[in-house]
C-alpha cells in the first residue's frame, strides 16, 4: 500500500494515542496543518484502506443572526433598556420618557416593553417599576449575554443551554441553524499495528519545475500519479449553433449521395411560388392569414409566355389532358410579392431554367408562414428541399432516396404515406419512427404534368420538402421547436457535436 505523505503524517499522529478518537482541531494541531482539507483528504484515503475510521455525527449548529450580531456588539435590546430604567429617576421612568429616550427605536418600544415584562418590570400609571429584588432579572441578563458570546462563533446545539435556546429562537432574527457534521477519526487495528519504520514522509513532487530538474533531490523522490480520471471542468470554447452543424451534416450527406446544392431568394412571386405548382389561385393556403405578401415589391413582374402557359394550364389543362381549375387565371395575382411559403419554389424555377439537363438538386433554405408561435410552430422556419429528374425517375427511387437520407441521419425506420399537394401525384408524406412513435416529416411526390409540362421537361420529376426544425427537434431530443432560437448560452454549451 502506497501512502501519501499527508497519511503518513496523521497516520503517525493518530499512532501517538492510539487508542483515543481525534477530533478535527486535534488532528489539524498534531499535523501541524491549517487547513482541514488535508485531514479531511488524507482521512478518506486512510479509510478507503480500512486504517482509519470515521465516525459522523449529525449536529445542529447554532450561530449569529443579523439582529444577533448586532447584539453581540452592542448589547441585547433589554440589556439597554434595563440599564436605562436603572439610571433613569423614579419620575421619568413612564412610556413616554422610553419612547424620547434613544435607547429603543419607535419600532423596537414594543418588544422592549415584552422583554422588560420579562424580566419583572411591571408598568404602573404609565411608569415601569423594577422588580424587588432585581438579582434574579440580573442574572438573566448575564445568561443570555453569555449565550448571544456563545453562538458568535458558531456552536453546536447540545452545548447551549435548552431553556435559553428556546427563548432565543422565539425571537427574530437573533440566531440561527445550519445542519453540519463532525468527525471523529480513530485507528483501526491494522491502523494501530502499522510498522512505524514506514511512515517516513518522502518528497513528494507535484509539479514539475526546471528549479527541482536543476537540484539533485528528486532523484530520490516520489511523483503524484496523474489521476486522469478525475473530473475536470470542461472548457466553453466558441462551436457552430446546432442548428448550423445540423444544416453542415445534412449538406454534406446530399453532397455524398451525388446532389447539387442550389439557393434561391426569399422574395417571390406567387407565380412561381403557387401558379407554376398548379395550386389553384383560390386554395385557402394563399390568403393573407398564411402568406406574407409584401408591400414592396408589391408586384413583380413576370414573363408573358409563363403567363400564358400557366392560364392554359390553369384554366383548361393546356396540353396536358387535365381538366385544369376552371374558372378564370389572374395574371396580376401571379405577380404578386411575397415571401416564399416553401422551397419547392426553388426548385420549380431550376427546372424552368434548365428542362433538358438531368439533375439531382438539393437546397436547404428559410421559408416563410403567418404561423402563431407555439411548442410546434414558428412563422420561419427551414425546409430541406431537393429533386430529381432523369429518365426512369420514379416513386420507388423517390423512397429509397430518402430512406438513404434519414437512415443517414441515424433514423434507419421510415414509412411513407399517401397524401395530396396540388402539385404530385401520387403524393407521400415521410415518417420517421422516434422513441417508438411514427413523426412526420415532409411531403413528396412526383410532379404532376400540369407542373412539368409547361416548362418542357423532358423526364419525370421525384420532388420532396421535409421540415427542418422538425428533424432537429428529434436529432437533439427537444419537445419544444422555440428552444432552437432562444440562445440560452447554458443550453447551446450542452448541446452534443453532430
Ligand atoms: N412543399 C411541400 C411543403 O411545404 C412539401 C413538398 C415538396 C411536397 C415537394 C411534395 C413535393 O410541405
Amino acid at each position: 500500500m502506497e501512502l501519501s505523505n499527508n497519511e503518513k503524517r496523521m497516520l503517525k499522529a493518530l499512532q501517538s494515542r492510539a487508542g483515543d478518537s481525534w477530533s478535527l482541531d486535534e488532528l489539524l494541531a498534531a499535523c501541524g496543518w491549517d487547513d482541514q482539507v488535508h485531514v479531511a483528504g488524507a482521512g478518506l484515503a486512510l479509510a478507503e484502506n480500512e486504517l482509519v475510521e470515521i465516525q459522523e455525527t449529525k449536529v445542529t449548529i447554532w450561530s449569529l443572526g443579523p439582529e444577533g450580531a448586532a447584539a453581540d456588539e452592542n448589547g441585547l435590546l433589554e440589556q439597554g433598556v434595563w440599564d436605562w430604567l436603572e439610571q433613569q429617576p423614579e419620575d421619568a421612568r413612564g412610556m413616554k420618557d422610553l419612547l424620547a429616550s434613544y435607547v429603543t427605536s419607535i419600532q423596537e418600544t414594543g418588544v422592549a416593553v415584552g422583554l422588560l415584562k420579562g424580566l419583572g418590570c411591571s408598568l404602573e400609571k404609565g411608569a415601569f417599576v423594577l422588580p424587588e429584588p432585581t438579582d434574579v432579572a440580573i442574572v438573566t441578563l448575564v445568561a443570555r449575554k453569555s449565550f448571544i458570546e456563545q453562538c458568535a462563533n458558531g456552536v453546536h446545539e447540545a452545548d447551549l443551554d435548552a431553556e435559553l435556546l428556546s427563548h432565543f429562537r422565539k425571537r427574530k432574527g437573533l440566531i440561527e441553524s445550519t445542519d453540519g457534521t463532525t468527525r471523529v477519526w480513530s485507528l483501526t487495528d491494522a491502523g494501530r499495528k502499522l510498522d512505524e519504520g514506514g511512515l517516513e514522509e518522502r518528497l513528494e513532487v507535484v509539479h514539475i519545475t526546471p528549479e527541482l530538474l536543476q537540484g539533485e533531490e528528486w532523484r530520490d523522490a516520489d511523483f503524484k500519479p496523474y489521476d486522469v480520471e478525475l473530473d475536470a471542468p470542461v472548457p466553453a470554447g466558441g462551436r457552430p449553433h446546432p442548428m448550423m452543424a445540423l444544416i453542415e451534416r445534412i449538406r454534406s450527406i446530399f453532397l455524398e449521395m451525388g446532389f447539387d446544392e442550389i439557393e434561391g431568394d426569399f422574395v417571390q412571386t406567387a407565380g412561381w411560388n403557387m401558379d407554376a405548382l398548379f395550386i389553384p389561385q383560390d386554395h385557402p393556403a394563399r390568403e393573407m392569414q398564411d402568406t406574407f405578401y409584401l408591400t414592396n415589391p408589391e408586384k413583380i413582374e413576370i414573363a408573358q409566355n409563363f403567363l400564358d402557359d400557366w392560364t392554359a394550364i390553369h384554366e383548361r389543362g393546356g396540353e396536358t389532358g387535365s381538366t385544369g381549375w376552371g374558372g378564370s387565371f389572374s395574371g396580376e395575382e401571379s405577380q404578386k410579392g411575397l415571401l416564399r411559403t416553401h422551397t419547392t419554389v426553388n426548385t420549380i424555377q431550376y427546372l424552368a431554367e434548365t428542362p433538358d439537363v438531368p439533375c439531382r438538386v438539393f437546397g436547404i433554405g428559410r421559408v416563410f408562414r403567418k404561423e402563431t408561435i407555439d411548442r410546434t410552430h414558428l412563422p420561419e422556419f427551414h425546409q430541406i428541399e431537393g429533386i430529381i429528374m432523369e429518365p426512369g425517375a420514379s416513386l420507388p427511387m423517390l423512397v429509397t432516396t430518402l430512406k438513404t437520407f434519414y437512415e443517414k441521419m441515424g433514423y434507419p425506420e421510415v414509412r411513407v404515406r399517401p397524401a395530396y399537394f396540388p402539385y404530385t401525384e401520387p403524393s407521400l408524406e415521410v415518417e420517421v419512427k422516434w422513441r417508438g412513435q411514427w413523426l412526420e416529416l415532409g411531403g413528396a411526390g412526383i410532379f404532376r404534368p400540369e407542373v412539368t409540362e409547361p416548362l418542357g421537361c423532358e423526364w419525370p420529376v421525384c420532388a420532396w420538402g421535409m421540415g427542418l426544425e422538425r428533424l432537429a427537434m428529434l436529432v437533439l431530443g427537444l419537445d419544444d421547436i422555440r428552444q432552437l432560437y432562444i440562445s440560452d448560452l447554458e443550453w447551446l454549451r450542452n448541446q452534443p457535436l453532430l
